[in-house]
């Protein structure tokens, strides 16, 4: 069996910055209620005509692909992990096929939120170690601020979430201990109404009503207190079972990225694990929770930061809607 390394990174965010000042003027909330809550301080909204989920994941794939020194035509599958597709369907993955000049290599769209991307990673992970795919293009990609609502009755998701793109090469390597070292996945559905945007969904005969577009229903609708609470205990047993499986201890992760939900969440699980501020990367301050791209977000801007060296084991966990989460251990 073939292992997969991690080859390229890159991200890309809109220049439109909203700061919580800024969402002051829209609703009933606070800087420091905001900054005390989640510790985000601001984040990046899509800029119409120019951003789109396909587009910001295409700038940031052309930065992991030239980072990698692979030529694009050596890409042979294309992963990308949204929750906001450009389009209802088809998925966005075959707008970045197209536009991104690919030839007519396989394209998938991945559905799991805020894991989106430890999935798509997983399902990379399992091409190229059988050996079906030499180099695979992950894309995790995010447009939410125009399907939240900046109000009072929305202000509990309006100042979470945010809009960027991060991406990855993966390409097989020798087995050599080097690389992807596992992948752990779950989910447990009987919490998909916690974190949900309903409608307009196909359980109605009538998907969109006139009375959605005032009532709220269109509006996805999150029980921050459970997420919270369900979020904590399993980004820490799913960390501890990736490590489990390789024999290894906490001790031995020299930075963990944890998908940047809320700061309180990544530093309750800094607390239980026993880390240092410098093995914990966050970047959740500036962007909000961009879901599927947080981690390659993450990723790529602690690779700038000079944190990902050869030799590194970098640890990703992940926990979003669904609820799904999981996690993967890389030896870079
Ligand atoms: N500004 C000011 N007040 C707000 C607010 C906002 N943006 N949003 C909610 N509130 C109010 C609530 O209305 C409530 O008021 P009340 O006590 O008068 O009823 C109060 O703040 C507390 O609300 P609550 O929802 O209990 O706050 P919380 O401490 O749970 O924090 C979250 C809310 C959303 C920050 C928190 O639950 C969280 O981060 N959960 C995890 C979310 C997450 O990670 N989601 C992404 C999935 S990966």
């Amino acid at each position: 069996m073939y292992q997969t390394r991690i080859a390229g990174v890159g991200h890309y965010v809109p220049e439109n910055i909203v700061t919580n000042h800024d969402l002051e003027q829209y609703m009933d909330t606070s800087d420091a209620w905001i900054t005390e809550r989640t510790g985000i301080k601001e984040r990046r909204f899509f800029t119409e005509n120019k951003d789109t989920t396909a587009r910001m994941g295409i700038k940031a794939a052309e930065q992991a692909i030239e980072r990698s020194g692979l030529h694009k035509n050596e890409i042979d599958f294309i992963i990308f992990a949204t929750l906001s597709p450009d389009y209802y369907f088809p998925g966005s993955g075959v707008i970045v096929q197209n536009e991104m000049g690919f030839p007519n290599i396989g394209a998938l769209d991945i559905r799991n939120q805020c894991s989106g991307f430890i999935y798509g990673l997983s399902v990379a992970d399992q091409f190229i170690k059988t050996g079906m795919y030499k180099n695979i293009l992950l894309i995790g990609s995010e447009t939410q601020s125009n399907f939240i609502e900046f109000s009072d009755r929305h202000r509990n998701m309006a100042v979470i979430f945010g809009d960027g793109a991060g991406a990855v090469v993966l390409s097989r390597c020798d087995n050599t201990g080097k690389g992807i070292l596992s992948t752990h996945l779950h989910a447990e559905g009987k919490y998909a109404q916690e974190l949900i945007n309903y409608h307009p969904g196909t359980r109605q005969k009538i998907r969109l009503t006139f009375d959605m577009l005032t009532d709220g229903s269109l509006l996805p609708y999150m029980n921050g207190n459970m997420v919270f609470k369900h979020a904590v205990v399993r980004f820490e047993e799913v960390i501890l079972e990736a490590l489990s499986a390789n024999h290894l201890s906490p001790d031995d992760i020299d930075l963990l990225i944890p998908h940047q939900a809320n700061l309180r969440i990544s530093q309750y699980i800094q607390k239980r694990l026993g880390f240092p501020d410098e093995k914990v990367f966050n970047n959740i301050q500036k962007y909000g929770n961009t879901t599927a791209a947080s981690i390659p977000i993450a990723f790529s801007e602690a690779w700038e930061q000079g944190l990902i060296q050869p030799g590194k084991l970098i640890c990703i966990a992940a926990f979003g809607s669904g609820f799904t989460w999981g996690s993967a251990l890389i030896r870079m």
